[in-house]
């Protein structure tokens, strides 16, 4: 089993805030994430995935084709954007990296199989600062 993986990066805009709760409570939870008028982040995305090489091709998955899907169906949806207000697949969900990855996750899967026979979804890291990031492999 070999483990292949892709970065790619974009920024964004959030906050940490939680409408049911009162304004107080939002700023002991979040602290300056709460700001009202937003913060942003350089975000970086890496994406891991496992399987057997292609007899055909040597690959697991074809990085090229994997940055492609990558960046059309996440990437281009929240670079540049404000999470909370820009992307439907965050609506309604705090704009957590936990959150955000979750989706990630859910939209990576569901198109991997359109570009790899051979290679499933192993797991997401998702950098929010270079020293705090979030992984998920799918449980
Ligand atoms: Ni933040």
């Amino acid at each position: 089993m070999l483990y292949v993986s892709r970065k790619e990066h974009f920024n964004a805009a959030h906050k940490l805030y939680n409408p049911s709760l009162s304004k107080e409570r939002n700023v002991e939870l979040f602290g300056p994430c709460a700001n009202e008028n937003w913060h942003g982040h350089n975000f970086d995305l890496i994406v891991t995935v496992k399987g057997n090489p292609d007899p055909e091709t040597g690959f697991v998955v074809d990085l090229k084709k994997l940055s492609t899907l990558i960046r059309a169906e996440v990437i281009d949806k929240i670079d540049h954007k404000n999470l909370n207000m820009d992307v439907d697949f965050m609506r309604g969900k705090l704009a957590s990296c936990e959150n955000l990855i979750v989706e990630i996750w859910r939209i990576l899967n569901e198109h991997l199989p359109t570009i790899t026979a051979h290679g499933k979804l192993h797991s997401l890291r998702l950098y929010e600062t270079p020293r705090n990031y979030v992984e998920y492999y799918g449980e």
